[in-house]
């Protein structure tokens, strides 16, 4: 049971009733209804200034009547003051019916079925081939991986895709290094790395003899015309790139539905370019075509060059297209850093110009940049961190942690895992995803503070607590001990956690679970400090606050599973 909009309906129907032909509905309570920002003045309030508009009232006077009809289990006692009324809950039945909800139901407080019949496309990670995977691609693939699980919690249908980046001239001067220098194993051997060493080759000889440039396009000519050879060495570049990534997907647990990248849409271009002619939307351009947007602000969109090849934007027109046919999405999101912004306003106009109206359910969801330890990367600069290497060192130092916390702890190495990674991971999520992250192993790591391993640590010690309160299982609940105000904040940040999860999918916005995850461990704690929670003498009381902590024990797995972040019992 949300409180929040159980409380809506019942002010709704309450003001239907004093107010005759009021048409205020519960999803506009839902918005006017606030937090008080002291507890004393009320769990719940409503100002009704905004009311006194449309019900011609002063806000007083619709704060008193409301006040006065308002009768309903939920409430203790509902008080006007100036024009806000403020509600009280009736603390004990809150809490029974909040514990009891979540646990009839485990592992789906949260969840709704509003997306129902309904899929949503999310194209994240979209690596490129024969490039490394470094921690400047963290936030694609982790923001992308746990929207697909906020989606997929609200009944919709997801096909994550990972859109690869596998075409351009540089597979050209690629391959032509290869065959100048390359060997097979050593590129077996080295994955990525040999191939990114192979293209700096190049390039280092490329200053020197010009001609290569020539190879180069010669090569990839002949990718473009499917040459056997070219396409086997191309081909592998990109399953040892694969299979490289998987390494880091498998220790973040991030899956995809599809991999169709760039390459993919090389034969499903023309009829987009065909019809872009047709409408009238191409212009020549010394030889180019273009799709001119200066009406819209915005510089031409090149769809063709002169040579007739096609760009990065022209694959993802084909891309949409075929997203649309395929998958008749209701949503497709491109969770891909800000840099790209004129991309994709770009990439949606031309649809809109285009008159296809479900470009409506495109969105450009971007994200800041990555940082780390104060400095800004630069692949120029030779300072780059991959994510593997980041994970690892996670991982290692999370295992030092716990060698050194609990050394008895059966299966360390699983557990360091989970912490290391987990760090990352909600260090990731934990900013509003616009702003610019900058990485410390201090802060990632700490136990305390707002972090991964504090919240996951909050988790364990929920487990803990039910481990040892097996004995009061059958003891039937008396959630009258649950009315002090430690425990009536543990309640309302679970109660309120099915809108937040429902906000973070609306805004697209994963750290709004993240914070809301972290505030419900940090009241949890705050009650375990100051309330016994096993009291042998009262085991109807201790059946209730164990219940409680059970249903903090589930929503906080919950809010990291959405999160994409392990929860371990035991830690
Ligand atoms: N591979 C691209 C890059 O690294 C990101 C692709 C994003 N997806 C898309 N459909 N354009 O910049």
């Amino acid at each position: 049971m949300d409180m929040k909009q159980k409380i809506a309906e019942r002010i709704a129907q309450c003001a239907a009733k004093c107010y005759e032909g009021c048409a205020l509905t519960c999803a506009d309570v839902m918005q006017m209804i606030e937090i008080p920002p002291d507890k004393k003045m009320g769990d719940y309030a409503l100002p009704c200034f905004r009311l006194s508009k449309t019900m011609r009232k002063a806000p007083q006077m619709i704060a008193a009547s409301l006040a006065e009809k308002l009768c309903c289990p939920e409430i203790e006692r509902a008080e006007v003051v100036g024009g806000y009324l403020n509600f009280f809950l009736k603390r004990s039945s809150m809490a029974e019916v909040i514990v009891e909800a979540v646990l009839a139901k485990p592992g789906r407080w949260g969840g709704s079925d509003v997306g129902a019949g309904k899929t949503v496309c999310l194209d994240y990670s979209s690596i490129n081939i024969a490039k490394r995977f470094h921690i400047g691609h963290l936030s694609t693939t982790m923001i992308g991986h746990s929207l697909k699980r906020i989606y997929d919690f609200n009944g919709y249908k997801t096909v994550g895709i990972n859109h690869l980046g596998d075409w351009g001239s540089q597979f050209g001067k690629m391959v032509a290094a290869y065959k100048l220098w390359g060997n097979r194993e050593e590129v077996e051997k080295g994955g990525v790395q040999a191939m990114v060493d192979l293209y700096v080759k190049f390039h280092a000889e490329a200053e020197k003899d010009p001609s290569l440039d020539d190879l180069g396009r010669a090569w990839f000519k002949k990718i473009e015309d499917g040459d056997e050879e070219a396409m086997e060495i191309f081909s592998w570049f990109k399953a040892v790139t694969l299979k490289d990534t998987q390494r880091v997907y498998d220790l973040l647990g991030v899956e995809f539905d599809s991999y169709n990248g760039e390459a993919f849409y090389n034969d499903k271009m023309d009829p987009v370019v065909e019809e872009l002619q047709q409408k009238g939307l191409l212009v020549e351009s010394q030889g180019a075509k273009v799709v001119m947007l200066d009406e819209y602000n915005m510089p031409p969109a090149l769809v063709l060059r002169s040579d007739g090849a096609t760009l990065y934007i022209t694959r993802d027109l084909a891309a949409a297209f075929y997203r649309h046919n395929e998958y008749n999405f209701d949503k497709c999101l491109y969770i891909v850093a800000y840099q790209q912004n004129l991309h994709f306003k770009q990439l949606f106009k031309i649809l809109d110009l285009m008159g296809h109206e479900w470009h409506k359910g495109m969105e450009h969801v971007s994200f800041g940049m990555v940082s780390y330890e104060g400095r800004a990367l630069s692949t120029r600069e030779g300072y780059v961190v991959y994510l593997e290497d980041l994970l690892n060192k996670a991982i290692e130092k999370a295992r030092e942690i716990i060698e050194e916390k609990s050394p008895n702890l059966p299966n360390k190495d699983e557990v360091a895992r989970q912490v290391g990674v987990g760090a990352v991971v909600y260090f990731d999520l934990h900013n509003e995803r616009i702003k610019d992250i900058d990485f410390r192993w201090e802060r990632a790591l700490s136990f305390e503070g707002e972090t991964g391993p504090y919240v996951q640590y909050t988790h364990a010690r929920c487990c803990s607590v039910l481990r040892k309160a097996e004995a009061y299982k059958d003891a039937k609940p008396n959630y009258d001990v649950l009315c002090d105000d430690e425990a009536m904040d543990v309640l309302m940040l679970i109660s309120r956690f099915p809108e937040v999860v429902r906000k973070a999918m609306d805004a697209n916005e994963p750290s709004l679970i993240t914070r809301h995850t972290t505030s419900l461990a940090q009241a949890y704690n705050k009650y375990y400090f100051e309330h016994r929670i096993m009291e042998e003498s009262d085991p109807a009381g201790t059946a209730a606050r164990v219940n409680l902590t059970d249903a903090v024990r589930d929503v906080i797995k919950t809010g990291l599973y959405l999160i994409g972040v392990e929860a371990p019992e035991r830690m």
